[in-house]
């Protein structure tokens, strides 16, 4: 269905990712090679709120697809939680005659802009940006590339420091809700273990298996998905601790670190793609839903399966990774 679709809005709301900007890109340019106009609002729905719009030219955009952050900047926005608040921004967009809003974030941003879209039958499409690659729909996040690679070097150097002291370190990374980053880091790390949100931890367990490992082994790394269910980094650091003291132990939280920094390859190539499939999806009048990538193809899933439905972790895994941690 072809759509009179003029003046796209584009927004980076929640937590940034790596490629936000690469997004960001696509979307003004993609807009405007259809002959139409691009408005950025900045710092996400509280921009929408409070009409902080920016028309952007193609030129606007130059040279910030290799930049981390976001140059719309984002917010996380309690406010558009509450209907009135709502009513103004869909307000706000009608006085600057904005037609269609692309959306760049992750759960929390798709929740406001399902509300948002069905409330005000407003044209509004996602493009998942945020590096915990939690969302259903899509086989990568924009950002989640990159953050891998970012907590990736930094395990690799503290595994440097931990052989050189034969000590033991817990190492914590992002994903409130989602051990995706913990899971492949620790892979990569050869970490002794891997502790995420979706399996439950055995602290017992652990303390075997470092223990065995403290024979052979002059270091040991715990990966620490943030959302473990026992903890975080330092709370399980304490709860080892308690039970098997022969390591020199440290903890290190990898933190915001892991949001930062220029994207990679794969996720400039993701955002670029992404950022025009969903100005194409507005075009083809696809609302309410967020544009991802499956296999290789772009598909566009219900805002609410996207937000719903966990992207499925492969439990070979993590089974993979407890073998090879295996101490022989
Ligand atoms: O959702 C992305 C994320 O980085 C999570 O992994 C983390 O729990 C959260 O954002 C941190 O949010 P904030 O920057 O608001 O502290």
């Amino acid at each position: 269905m072809a759509t009179s679709i003029q003046r796209i809005g584009v927004l980076t709301s929640g937590g940034d990712a790596p490629g936000m900007n690469a997004c960001v890109r696509a979307v003004v340019r993609s807009t405007i090679q259809r002959g139409g106009e691009a408005v950025g609002i900045l710092s996400g729905f509280e921009g929408l709120i409070e009409g902080y719009f920016r028309p952007l030219a193609a030129h606007d955009v130059s040279n910030i697809i290799q930049r981390g952050g976001t140059i719309l900047k984002s917010a996380r926005c309690p406010r558009f939680h509450e209907a009135e608040w709502r009513r103004i921004a869909r307000a706000r967009l009608s006085e600057a005659g904005i037609d269609a809003l692309v959306v760049v974030g992750g759960d929390g941003t798709f929740t406001g802009a399902k509300i948002f879209g069905e409330e005000h039958g407003f044209p509004i499409i996602g493009t998942p940006g945020t590096i915990d690659n939690d969302l259903f729909g899509t086989d990568f996040t924009i950002g989640y590339d990159t953050a891998l690679n970012t907590a990736l070097e930094a395990i690799d150097r503290i595994r440097d420091t931990a052989d050189s002291h034969n000590r033991l370190f817990f190492i914590e990374v992002m994903g409130r809700d989602a051990g995706f980053i913990a899971l492949n880091t620790g892979i990569a790390g050869g970490a002794e273990g891997i502790l995420i949100p979706e399996s439950k931890t055995d602290i017992d367990g652990l303390v075997r298996h470092l223990e065995n490992g403290h024979i052979t082994h002059s270091s040991s790394i715990v990966v620490v998905s943030e959302g473990d269910d026992e903890g975080g980094a330092l709370e399980i650091a304490a709860k080892v601790k308690e039970r098997f003291d022969k390591y020199d132990t440290r903890v290190t939280i990898i933190g915001h670190i892991q949001r930062g920094g220029s994207p990679t390859c794969a996720d400039r190539v993701l955002a670029t793609r992404l950022g025009v499939a969903a100005v194409e999806g507005l075009h083809q009048g696809k609302h309410g839903c967020m544009a991802g990538i499956q296999y290789r193809d772009v598909i566009y899933t219900p805002f609410e399966q996207a937000i719903k439905h966990h992207q499925a972790m492969n439990p070979g895994l993590l089974e993979l990774a407890q073998t090879l941690s295996c101490y022989y």
